[in-house]
């Protein structure tokens, strides 16, 4: 019998400050920032709910109410929508309430990814867990989540998402030193480097915001002491996970071919709009009739 939990934890930080996108996010998170028509954390929580994953924490921080109020029953709004007989609205607003069992914890004092990770100790337990950045987005078209769930069932240790970026690009993400498996969909990380210069990067693979971890990582948390920018920085903790052995150690990753859009940097975010409008429902034909002219009209 295959005694495995399922995994079923979802850990969404969300409590960055967001100071790339100042002023829109003085006030306001990033990851309400609306993506076509619903804001980036929807497509987040609902990428964990399509694989299972129901149980969902966010760490969040000062002035992200709003994340709160999002995932929320509004009963006025409801009421004023059944009134009118708009069931098209109705849905759409009930569809993020009843997304799953979504929990919050507050960070604080916003000091590094892995320190938003180590809220969730509690939460979690002793069990495998997913991590997705709240401002990370993997388009709905494509799949990845589930593919890092197996690696993980499989090894036992902890997943990283990676995607191939240009040479010249790297200096901007974590970099993974890999070596290939025989036969496998997925790669041994042997050592993580934060934010490489181009010349001693040791790939062209970058680290994304999707991690399936071993509960072992909060143990290392613990004992992380503050790095890049004063912060507890999660990649720390992989790459001692990458480097030791032992119960829960081991780091593996699966390399992403699908598109993803970090909707905190600004023209990301732009991209992830145009490529998700271009084919929604409601707006796609009118936005590709108007593009051809838009774009010619920037060639005069
Ligand atoms: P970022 O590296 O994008 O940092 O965080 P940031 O502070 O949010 O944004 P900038 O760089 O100032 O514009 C990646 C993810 O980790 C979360 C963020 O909310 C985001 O989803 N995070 C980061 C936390 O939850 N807590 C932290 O202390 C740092």
């Amino acid at each position: 019998m295959n005694t495995a939990k399922v995994l079923r934890k979802a850990v969404i930080p969300a409590a960055g400050l967001g100071t790339r996108f100042l002023p829109a996010t003085k006030a306001m998170p990033k990851e309400m920032l609306p993506v076509v028509d619903k804001p980036a954390i929807q497509y987040v929580v609902e990428e964990a709910v399509k694989v299972g994953l129901t149980d969902i924490l966010m760490v969040t921080g000062r002035s992200k109410r709003a994340l709160e109020d999002h995932f929320d029953r509004v009963p006025s709004l409801e009421s004023t929508l059944e009134a009118k007989g708009d069931t098209k609205k109705l849905a759409a607003i009930q569809e993020a309430t009843n997304l799953g069992d979504i929990h919050y914890v507050r960070q604080g004092d916003p000091k590094g990814l892995g320190h938003a990770v180590l809220r969730a100790r509690q939460h979690v337990g002793d069990e495998p867990f997913a991590v997705l950045l709240g401002d990370d987005l993997i388009d709905p078209r494509d799949e990845l989540l589930s593919t890092m769930i197996e690696v993980q069932a499989k090894t036992g240790g902890s997943v990283i998402a990676l995607i191939e970026v240009e040479p010249s690009q790297i200096s901007a993400y974590g970099c993974a030193d890999i070596s290939e498996i025989d036969g496998e969909n997925y790669v041994r990380v042997n050592k993580l480097v934060e934010k490489p210069d181009a010349g001693e990067a040791p790939s062209n693979l970058a680290v994304i915001g999707r991690y399936v971890l071993h509960p072992a990582v909060f143990d290392v948390l613990e004992e992380t002491e503050p790095g890049r920018g004063d912060e507890i920085q999660l990649t720390d903790a992989l790459q001692t996970l990458a480097a030791g052995d032992g119960e829960g150690y081991g780091v593996y990753g699966v390399v992403f071919r699908g598109r993803r859009y970090d909707t905190g940097d600004k023209l990301s975010y732009l991209k992830a709009v145009m490529t998700l409008a271009v084919d929604s429902e409601d707006l796609g034909a009118d936005l590709r009739a108007w593009l051809p002219g838009f774009v010619g009209s920037l060639k005069d």
